[in-house]
């Protein structure tokens, strides 16, 4: 098995990952978020917010609805320029993505080379949908990029709050996109989530470019101290010809995944183009100055830090025994379980009450599992897998001198910890 497939597979089995209505054969670029996928996703939103704007006096945040009026689609160009070139297979009409050259050498392949492609065309990637009571509906789009929901509410916030330039509005939430190629698991999909900041500054090309590498800089430390491997992240500049319609400039955050570097989060200097197209400006109340100011992007999905994030801390070890022990090395702050609880035997009720009076308790702080299932071993390994980072036994020593082992998943390494010292064992752990 290959990365890609041991990710893919440990995803589904252990309730990280699974395909949108499966029961009915899958829905193409959809996916559903199980039990532990919805607490690392929620984490990893989490620590973005906690570091865009709880850290930072010169962010607020906001949470924009999906469906907008039609007009902000017409005003921010996308209704006219949010396309991909699409070009179509003459032998059996399957269509790609042109730029998606995997996908379409792969599929050349599958005619032993003779596929003849049409001349690519501009196939747009917003999503249509359908309001209202009367016939025809009103056609309106699901927001292809969550950021025009905080351009058209720039005034509401400077209006409503004490920002002053330069600032930023953070928002996290739902975008989607009628890809023509979804794949490469939940790397491409047409329903994603964005965790997105938009920082305002003043018209100045010196210094926008300063704002610019600071969150450049920024954005990539983010990753690296959550856990992301340096070696695996490079920054790749957009070409002239290939950068969005709205950016002056713009780089990618890559990550070199199994199947190749690939887009992890996008840096854009948008100039004035968004707020100048919906006419909105600010005015400086101690210079009396008015003006357009310009905007410094960071763009990152949530989809694809999770599936990085996956991909980075699987680990085999070979060094322990015949089979290799599997774990994923999540940084603490991001695992779905932060502890399990075990009782040493499930039929012995005095370390089954112990054990169910420290998960509890664990479980007011944070999320905790339990299990009392099979041996030690086998449970270890359970949570080893779903990358929880300690593991907390209860054994006959627990009931003489209240304390318990407390198991390491990265170096397997066991302490004992007395348990009215736990909270706080864990609590200084999970602030590193
Ligand atoms: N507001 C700017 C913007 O949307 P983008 O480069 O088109 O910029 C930003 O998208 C990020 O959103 C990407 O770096 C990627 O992480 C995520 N993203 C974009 N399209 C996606 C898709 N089809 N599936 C999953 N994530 C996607």
């Amino acid at each position: 098995m290959d990365l890609m497939e041991k990710i893919t597979s440990l995803a589904k089995r252990r309730g990280f990952i699974f395909q949108g209505s499966e029961i009915y054969g899958g829905y193409q670029g959809f996916w559903d978020y199980g039990p532990l996928g919805v607490e690392l996703k929620n984490n990893i939103k989490k620590e973005w917010w906690k570091s865009m704007v709880y850290e930072r006096e010169d962010v607020v945040g906001m949470d924009a609805a999906i469906i907008m009026n039609p007009i902000v689609w017409e005003k921010s160009g996308h209704l006219k320029a949010f396309t991909d070139p699409l070009v179509e297979c003459k032998v059996c009409h399957k269509r790609f993505k042109a730029d998606d050259e995997t996908a379409v050498k792969g599929h050349g392949k599958e005619h032993a080379g003779k596929a003849e492609w049409t001349i690519p065309k501009n196939f747009n990637t917003l999503t249509e949908v359908f309001l209202g009571v009367t016939e025809p509906k009103d056609k309106a789009y699901l927001r292809g990029e969550i950021t025009q929901g905080v351009f058209v509410n720039f005034k509401n916030v400077v209006d409503s709050t004490r920002v002053k330039i330069p600032f930023g509005i953070a928002q996290i939430g739902k975008a989607f996109r009628n890809e023509i190629t979804p794949g490469n698991f939940t790397f491409r999909d047409r329903e994603f989530d964005q965790m997105e900041l938009e920082y305002f500054v003043r018209p100045d090309e010196e210094k926008s470019k300063e704002t610019f590498n600071f969150w450049k800089d920024v954005r990539k430390k983010w990753y690296v101290n959550l856990g992301i491997n340096p070696d695996k992240l490079r920054f790749r500049d957009h070409e002239p010809e290939k950068k969005a319609h709205y950016a002056r400039y713009a780089t990618d955050l890559e990550y070199e995944a199994p199947f190749g570097w690939s887009e992890f989060e996008g840096i854009h200097h948008r100039g004035d183009f968004d707020l100048k197209n919906h006419n909105l400006k600010y005015h400086d109340d101690l210079t009396n100055e008015e003006f357009t100011p310009w905007v410094i992007e960071t763009s990152g999905g949530v989809d694809r830090a999770l599936l990085f994030f996956l991909i980075d801390s699987y680990t085999e070890d070979s060094s322990t025994g015949s089979e290799p022990r599997v774990f994923l090395k999540l940084n603490p702050r991001l695992a779905p379980y932060k502890a399990a609880v075990f009782p040493l035997l499930k039929n012995k009720p005095e370390l089954v009450d112990k054990a169910r009076e420290i998960y509890f308790n664990l479980k007011k702080r944070f999320n905790a599992a339990w299990d009392d299932r099979g041996n030690i071993g086998k449970r270890y390994f359970a949570q080893d897998e779903i990358g929880t980072p300690w593991c907390v036994t209860v054994d006959f020593q627990s009931l003489d001198d209240q304390s318990v082992t407390v198991r390491d998943r990265d170096t397997a390494k066991q302490e004992r910890v007395a348990i009215d010292k736990l909270g706080e064992y864990f609590q200084n752990r999970l602030l590193i």
